[in-house]
């Protein structure tokens, strides 16, 4: 069957198959491969997206705007305080204005049920752009990163370390589960993930039988052993800020450093970092700095496959 993601929307990667990521990626890299040749496309004409922010962002709020821009649409910045939802309009009034006027919407903020609720009532499609749950479009930039090292996703060995329960862990984990890759989870046990989702991420992995294995562990030089990728994220998320004084007691061991990259024995593992970054909290500055690095290549791939994710659902195909 042809993949065909025409008005869909993306709030987890929890309901797209192995075959419609796949899919994104693909059109991602050709979308980069046409933005490197320098091709103004058209794929985006005529269409208008809103793009909400209740947090803050640099690499998302860019890319949906240049990625809307580069194939000839419109985006519209909306920040937390520039509209009504929030204050005085509900959710289900806003959802169904901006239906009205946008092909599609984009919310960034805290609560996934606010952008599941988007999607419910707007009748377009609602792009995730992260919240405190998920983060899947970062996910797809990740996955076409290693695919440009790898050349492949299946039975790469992927250790993440660190915050074992926030949006990155759980976005990850439910990619690497539909692609069948060799997942870690490396965290104190404190952070673990919620065995839930990590049971809901097995089964999808038995389900679409992609040949995943998904291991929650708290021993990091351990788990690194043989790693094709390491990837770390900040020790306390937009929103958690308080927390960060008890996330740093639990997390210095989890830092990814030099003897960690070493641990791996692998001379051409990658390090990946969502961004932004706290160097010497959970990366040091001498691996950011270091031939691992591939984070910029992957902010760089924010643009293309959130351009991918536009153009699937409602570009001119
Ligand atoms: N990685 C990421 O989402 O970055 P921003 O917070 O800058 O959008
Ligand atoms: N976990 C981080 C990701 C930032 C892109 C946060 O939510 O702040």
């Amino acid at each position: 069957m042809p993949v065909n993601l025409r008005n869909r929307s993306l709030l987890t990667l929890k309901h797209h198959t192995p075959e419609e990521i796949s899919y994104l990626i693909d059109l991602a890299a050709s979308l980069k491969a046409k933005k490197r040749a320098g091709i103004k496309g058209t794929l985006l004409e005529r269409k208008n997206v809103a793009l909400i922010f209740e947090k803050p962002s640099t690499r998302t709020r860019c890319s949906f705007t240049v990625a809307a821009v580069d194939e000839g649409g419109h985006p519209e910045y909306l920040g937390k305080d520039d509209i009504h939802f929030g204050h005085k309009e509900t959710l289900a009034d806003t959802a169904r204005v901006l239906g009205r006027i946008f092909d599609g919407i984009e919310f960034r903020g805290f609560s996934q049920k606010t952008v599941e609720g988007l999607a419910k009532y707007s009748g377009v499609p609602v792009w995730n752009g992260l919240t405190d749950e998920y983060h899947p479009t970062q996910v797809l930039s990740d996955f076409l990163t290693i695919r440009e090292n790898f050349g492949h996703l299946k039975g790469i060995k992927f250790v993440y370390v660190g915050d074992g329960r926030n949006n990155m862990s759980n976005s990850l984990m439910i990619g690497a589960a539909k692609m069948g890759m060799d997942f870690y989870i490396a965290s104190p046990k404190e952070l673990f993930p919620d065995p839930d989702l990590v049971a809901e991420c097995r089964q999808i992995a038995s389900e679409c039988e992609s040949g995943a294995a998904i291991t929650i562990t708290d021993d990091a030089k351990a788990a690194v052993k043989d790693a094709d990728v390491i990837y770390t994220d900040v020790w306390a998320s937009m929103g958690e800020e308080d927390k960060i004084e008890a996330r740093k007691a639990l997390l210095y061991p989890y830092q990814v450093n030099m003897d960690l990259i070493k641990a791996t024995g692998n001379e051409n593992v990658i390090f990946l970092h969502c961004l932004p970054a706290v160097r010497g909290n959970e990366v040091t500055e001498e691996v950011f700095e270091s031939k691992y690095g591939r984070q910029f290549d992957e902010a760089e791939n924010r643009m293309h496959t959130i351009k991918a994710v536009m153009v699937a659902s409602i570009g001119n195909l």
